[in-house]
């Protein structure tokens, strides 16, 4: 059976001499509300985070890199946190990209209202531009452009994420998927997880804090600075999600049923540890006030915080090792881009050194 074919562009199913009400819209598998029409909105949540996406526009190449380009170019940073860097500038690179794609070619088409879907076109932007921000790094530091983009196919810490997710993506293109059946609603969903609560608010943390250590103590911080535009777009990212998550799950209680729950659970767990094993390779020996031990802490901590999101309950108990986190977050709400930008740096195609 070939999925929703007449939900995708609302052109076949709708029945053009009725107007649409707001109460029929949903958020799969609607059948009677043209896909066309944004208004009226049913979901302000979506449009909430469309508005709040729009207000955070920014640019990789408007961020000044002369002052990470020295230290680099300096031998004052260890082998150990060139490491952290490299690492993380290679994550990030390629996982950007597998978050678009994932929104563009499996989400998309299945998500059946016009809200939501405004959202994830500003948000596959989004992840554009993030894509961009580790471009426009590698070139401005001269990195091997073929290290850091291969990182996912080459370091196994990084693999073992990006394998978990695209099977996610995978199971979603396999030639029949459908969103009618209740299992295919528990595939969609998982997903949704794997993609905004686990890579979006999972996989991504770790690596804002391991870069954002070093901003605190003001170095590479023009990298430092795109992680913290990053973190920001993320962090509504993230936010939409759940309210995606939860509202499919309010609409089909069916398909989430105790032993979905757990499932998810137990998946979300994986996801943890996998998190912990990525810190653990990035980090073997402590450098700038961090260790692997502290990141299980930290993973397990995030890990609780987004169960309880989605309804489901914590596993774990950990404290926060890094409540410095928590307030950047805030601060970052409160960031004008224009504020803090330097007015005189060269623009990065046209950085010498
Ligand atoms: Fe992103
Ligand atoms: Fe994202």
């Amino acid at each position: 059976m070939s999925c929703c074919n007449s939900s995708e562009t609302g052109f076949q199913r709708h029945d053009l001499t009725k107007r649409i009400n707001a109460e029929d819209k949903r958020l799969i598998n609607c059948r009677t509300v043209d896909v066309n029409q944004l208004m009226p909105l049913k979901y302000k949540w979506a449009w909430e985070h469309y508005l709040n996406g729009c207000a955070n526009n920014w640019l990789p190449s408007e961020v000044p890199m002369q002052r990470d380009i020295e230290l680099w170019k300096s031998d004052t940073l260890s082998p150990g946190e060139r490491r952290v860097i490299l690492r993380n500038l290679g994550f990030f690179a390629t996982g950007e990209s597998l978050v678009g794609n994932n929104i563009v070619l499996a989400i998309f088409k299945h998500i059946t209202n016009p809200e939501a879907r405004q959202y994830l076109l500003r948000q596959a932007f989004e992840e554009a531009v993030h894509t961009h921000a580790f471009l426009y790094i590698v070139e401005s530091l001269g990195l091997d452009e073929r290290e850091v983009f291969n990182m996912y196919h080459e370091v196994n810490s990084i693999r073992s994420k990006d394998a978990f997710e695209m099977t996610l993506t995978a199971d979603i293109l396999r030639e029949g998927f459908t969103t009618e059946t209740e299992a295919g609603i528990q595939q969609f969903l998982k997903n949704l997880v794997g993609f905004y609560v686990i890579m979006e608010g999972i996989f991504f943390y770790s690596g804002f804090v391991m870069i954002l250590s070093f901003h605190r103590q003001n170095r590479m911080t023009g990298i430092g600075e795109q992680f913290q535009y990053i973190l920001r777009d993320e962090t509504i990212h993230l936010n939409f999600g759940i309210d995606l998550i939860n509202g499919i799950k309010e609409e089909n209680p069916g398909a989430w049923t105790p032993a979905f729950q757990e499932e998810i659970s137990a998946m979300i767990a994986e996801a943890v540890e996998m998190e912990f094993l990525y810190a653990q390779d990035c980090l073997p020996k402590g450098i700038l006030g961090l260790n692997a031990d502290v990141f299980r802490d930290y993973v397990q901590y995030v890990g609780d915080r987004r169960l309880e999101r989605i309804g489901l309950k914590a596993r774990y108990g950990s404290r926060n090792p890094f409540p410095w986190m928590s307030e950047t977050m805030d601060l970052l709400k409160e960031k004008n881009f224009f504020e803090t930008r330097v007015t005189e740096y060269q623009h990065g195609a046209l950085l010498q050194w």
